[in-house]
This record gives C-alpha cells, structure tokens and sequence, in this order.
C-alpha cells in the first residue's frame, strides 16, 4: 500500500472518508447500534461479569469514582479532538477475511527485547494509580503478570519501582520523564535497572504538559488528597519539573547513562523516526499520550504507517491510544505494529475492581484479538500482514 502522503488522490479521497466518518461518529445513527453502549444499571455499579467489552469499564467507572480522580484519568487536552480521532480513525481500514485456513489454535505469543509476552497487549504507563484504588500500580502490575503481560511503570507512579518490582513475577518496563537535574534521573534510571527492569521508555512527547482542562479543574478539586508519588520520597508529583530543553542528544545520554534497551514513546512523525534509527534507539512506541498532550488532531493508528516506512524493520514499533477492540489491535499489526500498550482502559478496570478489574480487560482485549484472528484467519502473529487490510 503506497503511504497515503506520498499520493495527492489517496489523500484527498482518504480525507473525504475522514470527513464522512467525522460526521457518522456524530450521528444518532451510530448511536442506537454498537453493544458497546449497552447501557449500564444506572441505580448502582455494575458487576465485573456484566462487563463485556472494555468500552464499557469508562461508563463503570465514572459511576465510582469522584468527579476530579475521573476527569484526571478520562479527560485529554484542549477540545479533545485528538482524544476522539484515536477512536475513529480505526474505521479508516477495513479486514479482508481469509477462509478455509485451519484456526483451531491461535498463537499471541512474541518475543520483544529478549522477553517472552504471552500476547502483543501491553499495559502504558500511567501516573498517579494509587488515586484510583489504594493498591495502585501494585495491583495493575500483578494482574499483568498473571497472564505473562508487560506492563510500564510510570515515574510518577505512586508507589516506588522498588515496591511495584517486588509486586510483580515477571519483568517490568520503566517510563522515564526526565527531570532537567540529570543527577536526579541517572539515580532513576538506576533504580529502575536495579528493580530488574530491562526496557526504558523514554517520554518525548511531553516538553511541557499539554492543555488538559479537565485535568486542571480535576486537579483543583483533588489535590489535597493525592497521593505522593513513591519514586520521589513524598514530594506532591504536581507540578511535576518536566525539562522542556530535552533534544536528541538525550538518547546519547541515556545510552551512556544505561544498559537497558531505550525506546521513544510519542513519536509520530517520519522525520523523527528516521532520527530515532539514526541515534541508534531500540524501538519506538507511536504515542500521542492518549490525545492529553498537543491537539493535532492526528490518530496514532494514521501515524503508524510512516513510522513503520521509515525505520524499514530496523526496530520494533509499537503503539498506543485508544485501543478498546481486538479489530483495532488487529489492524495496528497488520501496518505493522510489533505490540499495542492500553491505557484508560484498564485504569477504569483498576478504580473500579482493583486487580480484578485490571485482569478483565486484559483478558477481554486479548480473547478479542484471538477471536478476530481466528476469524480473519491468522493463526499467529506472523501471519498478520496489510494484505489483511483495505483502506475503508
Ligand atoms: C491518567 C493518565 C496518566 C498518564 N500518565 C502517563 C505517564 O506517567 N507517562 C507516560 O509516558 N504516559 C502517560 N500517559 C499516557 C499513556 O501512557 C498512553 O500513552 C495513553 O493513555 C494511551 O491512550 P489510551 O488511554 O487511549 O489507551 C497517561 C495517560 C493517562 C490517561
């Protein structure tokens, strides 16, 4: 499939459909069908077995959690286009569905960065987890572990690496936002390697945080009773000293600084994916951090394609915003995705039901992803290609 920005046609038929499909995704039309608004008992929340799809765990959610801790979590910055576009624009591929091909097994299985992943989901680092259930990270980090998933902790998690380490059986993954004090993140980083943890994701999308009004009027009526984030020894995490002056010379830094593979989270352009290759980076994650950072209006799954073009199979890309369905992580592979991070989701999971409710979604994503498989007729990752794909 030729990248739809180097084909003026394709582009503009291409945002024609985004158009149409903008408008359909406001129409009552689309309203009245998908089981995913099958309305939820309103009187009391609802029970983790009534959840049948992860769409529903945001509406279970804000029926249990204050009005702030939900918007902190639920809510993306300006008018929340972005927010929206990672949802939509899962609709511009369609699945061309292989027949007779013998489905009986299905293998999710894949190795990343030397580790063995029971199935390309992965849990993202979220801060702040100990705000939406008293065991926090803990308890996302256990369910994860339990079905042999990755999850990344968060710097801002409210809990320590060291404690969340200890919590969980299988290896973790380390989310880094820098503070400008490079002695500060070096003792981090080393923390993190010390924790066991064998893959750094470096945050890039994040020189400054973006306009998230939710957040701000959120963050006015909780702040008094957020928890302190563990990795800083009780200092309140906000306004946490982001370090605007980042630049590429960063991923030198860090490779000098570590010997944990290094990845960049929130790329989303060619032009930065060839500069990744050329610094030598170990992997990318196409992240717009869930739509909270700038308003572009850009899907992460539009993103993707060029990314995968311009590292050409020298590092796995993976990706994230606003998966919810099997079908959406069947198609950010078959562009080419190596592996798909969640999560809003499973922080609505976490609010509501604690570990258990972590493990639902998890569990819901990954039979959705094995039933589309067995549908579409790929019995193993490997199998997964565009030729599964046509644009809607
Ligand atoms: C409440 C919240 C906290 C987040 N905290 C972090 C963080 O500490 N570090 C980070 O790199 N990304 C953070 N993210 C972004 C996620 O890692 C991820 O990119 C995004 O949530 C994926 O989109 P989704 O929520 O639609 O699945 C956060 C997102 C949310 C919603």
């Amino acid at each position: 499939m030729k990248p739809i920005d180097e084909d003026p046609l394709a582009r503009e038929q291409h945002c024609a459909r985004r158009s149409f499909l903008a408008w359909l995704a406001g129409s009552p039309l689309l309203a009245l069908s998908p089981m995913a608004c099958r309305s939820l008992p309103s009187s009391k929340p609802a029970s983790l077995d009534e959840l049948i799809n992860l769409l529903q765990f945001e509406g279970a959610a804000e029926q249990v959690m204050s009005q702030g801790a939900f918007d902190f979590l639920a809510g993306a910055s300006d008018d929340e286009h972005t927010l929206r576009a990672n949802r939509e624009a899962f609709q511009l591929w369609q699945i061309r569905a292989r027949r007779l091909v013998n489905v009986a097994e299905i293998d999710m299985r894949l190795e990343l960065f030397g580790e063995d992943l029971a199935s390309p989901i992965l849990l993202a680092p979220m801060g702040d987890q100990g705000n939406w259930h008293r065991d926090g990270e803990l308890a996302s980090v256990r369910a994860a572990a339990q079905s042999g998933h990755r999850a990344i902790v968060s710097t801002l998690s409210t809990y320590s690496i060291e404690e969340i380490a200890a919590a969980s059986t299988e290896p973790l993954w380390f989310q880094l936002y820098p503070t400008a004090d490079r002695g500060i993140t070096a003792e981090l980083i080393q923390r993190a390697e010390d924790s066991g943890c064998g893959v750094l994701a470096l945050t890039v999308d994040t020189p400054v945080t973006g306009n998230r009004e939710r957040q701000v009027v959120a963050l006015d009526r909780i702040l008094g009773a957020v928890k302190t984030t563990g990795n800083f020894a009780g200092r309140n995490p906000f306004p946490f000293p982001l370090d605007p002056s980042m630049t590429w010379d960063m991923v030198d830094w860090l490779r000098r600084s570590t010997g944990m593979r290094i990845l960049l989270k929130g790329i989303v352009t060619r032009e930065d994916a060839l500069l990744a290759r050329e610094r030598g980076v170990d992997g990318i994650i196409v992240s717009n951090h869930g739509g909270r950072q700038e308003e572009s209006g850009r899907s992460t799954i539009e993103c993707l394609p060029e990314v995968v073009a311009a590292v050409a199979g020298t590092m796995p890309v993976l990706i994230d915003g606003g998966f919810r369905r099997g079908t959406d992580v069947f198609k950010a592979l078959a562009l080419g995705a190596k592996a798909v991070c969640i999560g809003r989701p499973y922080g609505f999971g976490l609010a509501c039901y604690g570990e258990a409710g972590v493990r639902r979604v998890i569990e819901l994503l990954d039979q959705e992803l094995k039933l589309i498989m067995q549908l579409a007729g790929t019995p193993s990752l490997a199998a997964i290609s565009e030729s599964y794909l046509q644009e809607a």
